[in-house]
């Protein structure tokens, strides 16, 4: 498993020419551990979407967040301190970002032979995640987000490159997020969404992020 993740990381050096080093992710593992206390120890995030999850996300994405509340063009409090240099430089930031997008998280509950013990269930289940679901018209939402969001969030949700995965995070800091961005809190350097999130209204959205609970379990 490990050095079949490893593969994309050392393409992508060989691509730069050679120079960038493969992601460690032994390291990215250590450096988990201080994202643990509030993030939870597979990346699943915490208090009900208080800290979002984080497995799974986009390398580049996460990335370039990390370097934001580093340098406060994305204003994090909580998370400031663990950002700065002296704390996670350059080569960690890569290191952590293919660690945790390299975390699957299950959708659906584990299935027991019934000869596990406590911890065994207890393991299995912690890489489990399912959202649940939002109310709203997903007939609506899923014509919306297909025409408006998908070309860079991808048809099921999951994200390429700089454009986060949406699908599988807490409905309730999606939320907050697009009203950061509609309130122009938090900066965006794409105005194409900033202009989509605002042409929308508001139960527009709403169907949107109940449309992406309903798609979580879709394969790829
Ligand atoms: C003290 C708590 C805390 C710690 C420790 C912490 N975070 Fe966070 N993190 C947060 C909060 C809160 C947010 C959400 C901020 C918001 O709502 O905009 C966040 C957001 C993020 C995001 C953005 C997610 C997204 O979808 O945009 C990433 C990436 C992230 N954290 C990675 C990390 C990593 C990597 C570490 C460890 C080096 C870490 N965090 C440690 C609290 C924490
Ligand atoms: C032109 C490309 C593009 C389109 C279209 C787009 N987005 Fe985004 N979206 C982005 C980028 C880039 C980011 C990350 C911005 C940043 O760095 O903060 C983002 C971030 C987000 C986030 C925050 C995710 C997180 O983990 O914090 C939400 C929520 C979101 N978009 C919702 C939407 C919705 C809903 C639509 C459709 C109405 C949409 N976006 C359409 C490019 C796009």
């Amino acid at each position: 498993m490990l050095t079949y993740l490893r593969i994309p990381f050392l393409l992508a050096g060989l691509a730069c020419g050679g120079v960038a080093l493969a992601a460690d992710l032994e390291k990215g593992k250590e450096i988990n551990g201080t994202c643990a206390a509030c993030h939870s120890d597979n990346g699943q995030g915490g208090k009900k979407g208080e800290y979002p999850r984080i497995a799974g996300q986009q390398v580049k994405y996460i990335e370039s967040q990390l370097k934001n509340f580093r340098s406060r063009t994305r204003v994090n409090i909580p998370m400031f301190p663990y950002t700065q240099e002296r704390e996670l430089s350059d080569e960690d930031i890569k290191d952590i970002a293919a660690y945790l997008n390299g975390i699957v998280l299950d959708t659906k509950m584990p299935t027991y032979t019934g000869n596990e013990d406590a911890l065994t269930k207890l393991l299995m289940a912690d890489r489990v995640m399912i959202i649940p679901r939002a109310e709203g018209d997903l007939e609506n939402g899923e014509k919306i987000y297909q025409k408006q969001c998908a070309a860079c969030h991808g048809k099921t949700g999951k994200g390429r490159g700089m454009f986060p995965m949406l699908v599988g995070q807490y409905t309730n800091y999606l939320q907050r997020q697009v009203s950061l961005y509609l309130k122009g809190d938090r900066p965006h350097d794409e105005e194409g969404t900033v202009g989509r999130l605002n042409d929308l209204k508001a139960q527009d959205i709403q169907d949107i992020l109940a449309y992406l609970t309903s798609i979580q379990d879709t394969d790829k």
